[in-house]
């Protein structure tokens, strides 16, 4: 995780650097630094606080005009989020400077190493041990920076994404990455480096993403060198155009990303549907998905991996594809999967599923499933990312960036995606007739319009939240497709307002948590009118046997629940399979209303980021 921002260029670095980590914050901000230089000067400032204090402890120095720079926002991995552990690093010469991303595995042995060469280390991380490893490698091999590099990674076992400075070399920042993204921004005799475009966006529009195993030389005044790694070949860069603009980053008069993401639904599932639902020709047309139809169509499985959100979001699939393809599938979290040895059939077809596309589970179980000879269609939302490189094919949920830790947006265009291709394939098996085909097209073209709908009237949410807003714990039910939506109601309430929260299918109730419920636990049902509205209407007259508080999700005019529940919110009608698209939204505002009120940071939950670039 953590967030990197570097600058080399006529520009002043310290606002660009301190922009653009705070618009990386979603990747870490348990502490926070920055160094920056000139020819004669350097300085550098650590905080084990957010970027907001690190602005504020620089305000207190003196001032001096930098030419180059970095900055760094943490994740902890190795140490606790101190000032000493906080990045930079710098060499035991005082001459290199790293900002890193990622996990040198291998760090033990290295500082092992170093340690006999009498080298000291002034914190506990790995990065530390890795820019001394380069400092070392430079004086044995008397090479230069970026060859010193070159070789010192050769040697490391682990993922980075890093930025070194010599103080000798001052118009010189060597950049390389294997396994955490870092995208460079050319500018005239300039360059600009992130985790992630945002922190230039407004400076560039073009970007070289480097690849895994690559390394680049950003010399001031000078075009862009790439190098791989550990074939030391030269490589041509890819210079692509930048579509994100500034607005698209800011909070745009809402409080919280979080709210503004929420809001953002009916625009962004517009977007995932732009060009792929065709009603005047009664069509879904997705070209990718064309292209490998025959692999689908032939599928013995299709197994779904994913992790988090990504993985509530591939449950819904699930559901969609048995349904409208009739195969069989699997969904996996990447970070079982991986480990597991797992049976990959060649005519099995794998689907990744991430917003980030960053997700170092995900992305591991990408490269096992390739090797064992499956075929890969990603679903990913931010375009150029890792996992949708590393993909044989695949759909991008065009949700726009999602800046709020918890995901929202994503989510939905996910299923938006997941549900195109289902009823697609569907189609094209001939599982589903003509017209219920023009059915589900037709109702899936209003999704945005009712969701739009929906959201101007949501004040009852917050006074719901009123009410529960001091348990300690909440229990969430649903049935058939909404089962994974309870549990994504669940994960939205535990990470944002840190209640302990249970997601689980409505019948499972009987087998455990029903021991649970009293007069003071909230339980969150989704009763929805299709599906297995009977089945769950009897759960929830289980529930009120038991005092438990109901606060019913139901579809509009429902007056059988309204009669059991303490609470109800009303969704619009939909089809079962459509309803995720709905019931999502009341239990995304539920917890954001509910940390609001319990005095919580909505957009950086603590010990949470946003990408999970980290096993
Ligand atoms: O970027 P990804 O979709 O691969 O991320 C996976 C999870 O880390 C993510 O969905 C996480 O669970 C959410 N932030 C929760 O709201």
């Amino acid at each position: 995780m953590c967030g990197i921002v570097a600058y080399i260029g006529d520009k002043n670095p310290l606002p660009i650097i301190i922009e653009g980590l705070q618009r990386l914050e979603y990747r870490g901000y348990d502490s926070a630094g920055i160094f920056l230089s000139n020819k004669s000067e350097n300085s550098t400032t650590k905080v084990a606080a957010k970027v907001e204090d690190l602005k504020l402890e620089i305000e207190k120095k003196p001032n001096f005009k930098a030419t180059v720079g970095m900055g760094h926002t943490r994740w902890a991995t190795h140490g606790v989020p101190n000032q000493e552990n906080a990045h930079p690093h710098l060499s035991n010469s005082g001459d290199l400077f790293i900002v890193h991303n990622g996990i040198i595995e291998n760090y033990d042995v290295l500082k092992k190493e170093l340690i006999k060469r009498e080298y000291t280390f002034y914190s506990e991380t790995d990065s530390e041990v890795l820019i001394n490893l380069i400092e070392e490698t430079q004086k044995q091999e008397q090479v230069k920076l970026g060859k010193a590099v070159q070789i010192a990674l050769n040697q490391v076992v682990g993922a980075y994404g890093i930025v070194v400075f010599d103080r000798k070399k001052p118009d010189e920042l060597v950049v390389a990455r294997l396994g955490s993204p870092l995208a460079i921004g050319l500018g005239k005799d300039s360059f600009y480096v992130g985790s992630d475009a945002t922190p230039f966006l407004e400076y560039t529009r073009d970007v070289v993403y480097l690849e895994d195993s690559e390394i680049a030389i950003l010399k001031k005044g000078k075009p862009i060198k790439v190098r791989n790694i550990s074939d030391d070949i030269e490589v041509d860069p890819y210079i692509e155009k930048l579509k994100w603009n500034l607005e698209n980053i800011q909070k745009g008069g809402y409080d919280h990303f979080m709210l503004k993401e929420i809001f953002e639904q009916p625009q962004a599932i517009s977007n995932a549907l732009r060009g792929r639902l065709l009603m005047s020709e009664n069509q879904i047309q997705i070209s990718s998905l064309t292209e490998h139809e025959n692999k689908f169509l032939n599928a013995r499985r299709i197994l779904i991996i994913a992790c988090g959100t990504s993985w509530h979001a591939g449950l819904v699939g699930e559901y969609l594809f048995e349904s409208f393809l009739r195969v069989p599938v699997e969904v996996e979290y990447a970070s079982e999967f991986r480990y597991r040895n797992p049976i990959i059939f060649p005519d099995d077809v794998v689907i990744p599923i991430s917003q980030s596309g960053e997700t170092a589970d995900t992305l591991a179980a990408i490269k096992i499933a390739k090797e064992k000879g499956a075929f890969i269609f990603g679903i990913c939302n931010v375009v150029g990312s890792s996992i949708s490189r590393e993909t044989h094919g695949g759909v991008y949920t065009h949700a726009g960036p999602e800046i709020g830790v918890a995901s929202t947006k994503a989510f939905t265009t996910q299923i938006t995606v997941l549900s195109l291709m289902a009823l697609k394939l569907g189609e094209l098996k001939g599982v589903i007739g003509k017209v219920k085909f023009h059915d589900y097209l037709t109702e899936l073209s209003q999704v945005p319009d009712k969701i739009e709908c929906f959201l101007k009237n949501t004040n009852n949410i917050r006074e719901i939240a009123t009410h529960y807003h001091k348990s300690p714990n909440c229990l969430y039910l649903g049935r058939g497709y909404n089962f994974p939506v309870a549990l994504e109601g669940a994960l939205k309430l535990k990470e944002i307002s840190y209640i302990h929260a249970e997601g689980y299918p409505a019948a499972e109730m009987k087998h455990g948590p029903i021991a649970l419920i009293d007069e003071n636990m909230p339980v969150v049902v989704i009763a929805t009118k299709k599906g297995h509205y009977d089945k769950i209407v009897s759960n929830i007259q289980e529930i009120k046997s038991r005092k438990g508080k109901i606060i019913a999700i139901v579809t509009q005019g429902d007056t059988t629940v309204k009669q059991l529940a303490d609470h109800v919110i009303e969704i619009p009608e939909s089809s079962e399979c459509f309803s995720p698209l709905f019931s999502t939204l009341p239990l995304q505002l539920f917890s954001y209303h509910i940390a609001l009120m319990r005095g919580c940071n909505v957009d950086q939950p603590r010990n949470l980021a946003k990408s999970v670039t980290v096993e």
